[in-house]
């Protein structure tokens, strides 16, 4: 077996199995903001990417995808509900998220979610090189850092994060809690999107493994002495090249110009673009506009509000209520609102490829992005990626850690209704020059903010001797002018 110096592993892989409307089997881009994320850096990097095909039964064989190899993992129809679908989604999703969800404790569960980490930790074991980087990526394979070191002490374990990770009381509830978190501190250096997370797992490490911990640094007891994990925060980013080079794109403009002809030509698009989950803070914002159409501060001829909701995790339970609930009221809001041909919400229960999405953010007036809880939020990232021209409103949650990040959006606590009112109707009436610093500072960050920042950042860290951090190629400087396709 070819074994890298660098091996990515994640619950995705970038590329998803997919049938084609002929039957043929082919590939598209994974959803979801971590498969898009590495997967930018990745592809010019000679590693290997371990994780899973996104079907059931054999793994399949897959293509390399420039100089990454892909390592598929398989999955029973059983593994994919109790790891899957069950404690990695249905129990530590809704946990790392507030609880904004009720989490399901099921015991059944937890043996499946540990044979599958094992078989995670064994298949990266058997391409890692003597003394490689291994890069362990979020909550579905948290046991995996301490798996690897048992079956390879020689390698370098990375672990991150990219959701939140709880307040202690929160974690307090898993029944599984020790393991858990000695799983994830078998690694040498554990990244999270905020500092927050980092001091709450330092004191979780203090009370329940009778560690030594600060904000940076956990000295574990072991058997064989102590041993000394680095953790820190990492905030994660986008391929900002990527997404300003499509936003730039004549046919991408071209849409988005259709888009808006498409939607009668309103005063002001407002746009949403979510994964369908109860953590994005759907309902809050539904509930927020609807009030503004009942009050008459928004018209439904001026103002056209855009719900993107991508298919997401849809034989979960608490997924399928919350898409009834969702079309439920957006059919009330039509219902009540909507004039003939002009809905007061378009609502797209699809995906869409990353040309249509820029053409999406392109046409908004105002994007909002309201999360309940958030690890990072990439689409709001996108957007401003997308805004060369500096217009545009950008109207965020407190709660999602791009807020740390974007101090000039419009932040807003999605679960105060009015304060989301206002801070909409705050959006929509913003002068251009304020908007445009706005976009302007918020371009600056990104544009010094991109992906290979972070995974260079996060890699140097992880390897103070330089040796991996040089796979991955330098960040592309945002001065030089983007191409046009
Ligand atoms: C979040 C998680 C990712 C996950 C993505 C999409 O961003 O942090 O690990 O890949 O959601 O969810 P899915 O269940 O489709 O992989």
């Amino acid at each position: 077996m070819r074994q890298s110096s660098l091996v990515v592993v994640a619950n995705r892989l970038p590329l998803d199995d997919n049938a084609a409307p002929d039957g043929a089997c082919e590939w598209r881009r994974s959803p979801g903001g971590l498969a898009s994320a590495l997967h930018a850096i990745l592809q010019s990097t000679p590693a290997t990417w371990v994780g899973w095909g996104g079907g059931t039964g054999d793994a399949p064989d897959m293509p390399d995808i420039g100089r990454l190899r892909i390592r598929p993992i398989a999955l029973s129809q059983a593994e994919l509900a109790g790891y899957y679908e069950g404690f990695a989604n249905s129990t530590l999703w809704p946990l790392y998220h507030d609880a904004v969800e009720q989490p399901v404790f099921d015991r059944g569960w937890w043996e499946t979610y540990r044979a599958v980490n094992r078989r995670f930790a064994e298949a990266a074991a058997a391409v890692a090189e003597p003394r490689a980087a291994v890069w362990v990526q979020d909550y579905h394979l948290q046991l995996v850092p301490a798996m690897l070191r048992e079956l390879r002490p020689d390698l370098l374990i990375g672990f991150f994060l990219h959701v939140p990770f709880p307040p202690p009381e929160l974690f307090m509830q898993l029944p599984r809690r020790v393991e858990l978190l000695r799983g994830m501190l078998g690694a040498d250096l554990v990244g999270f999107q905020r500092p927050q997370a980092a001091h709450n797992v330092a004191q979780l490490a203090t009370k329940l493994l009778g560690a030594a911990a600060t904000d940076d640094q956990i000295v574990l007891p072991t058997p064989g002495g102590d041993r000394v994990v680095r953790t820190g925060a990492f905030p994660v980013s986008i391929d900002v090249a990527e997404m300003s080079a499509l936003a730039a794109r004549p046919d991408v403009m071209n849409h988005a110009r259709q888009l808006r002809t498409d939607l009668g030509q309103p005063k002001r698009v407002l746009l949403s673009v979510d994964r369908l989950d109860y953590t994005k803070g759907i309902e809050h914002r539904l509930t927020a506009y609807s009030e503004l159409l009942r009050d008459g501060r928004v018209k439904v001829r001026d103002t056209v509000m855009v719900q993107v909701a991508v298919p997401s995790r849809e034989r979960v339970e608490s997924y399928q209520t919350l898409r009834d609930r969702i079309e439920g009221e957006v059919g009330r809001i039509n219902g009540e609102y909507g004039r003939v041909g002009e809905p007061a919400i378009h609502y797209l229960n699809q995906s869409f490829d990353r040309a249509d999405l820029a053409a999406l953010y392109q046409t908004a007036d105002v994007m909002v992005v309201t999360p309940l809880r958030d690890g990072m939020n990439l689409v709001a990232k996108e957007f401003v990626a997308a805004r060369a021209d500096g217009t545009g409103a950008l109207v965020l949650s407190e709660f999602a850690g791009a807020a740390a990040e974007f101090e000039n959006a419009f932040l807003v606590n999605p679960h105060d209704v009015d304060g989301l009112k206002a801070t909409l109707l705050e959006a929509m009436d913003a002068r251009p020059g304020d908007l445009a610093n706005r976009m302007g500072s918020m371009r600056d960050h990104l544009n010094r903010h991109d992906i290979v920042r972070w995974a260079r950042d996060y890699l140097a860290t992880l390897d103070h001797s330089g040796r991996i951090v040089e796979l991955i190629p330098r960040p592309r400087t945002p001065s030089v002018p983007v191409p046009l396709v």
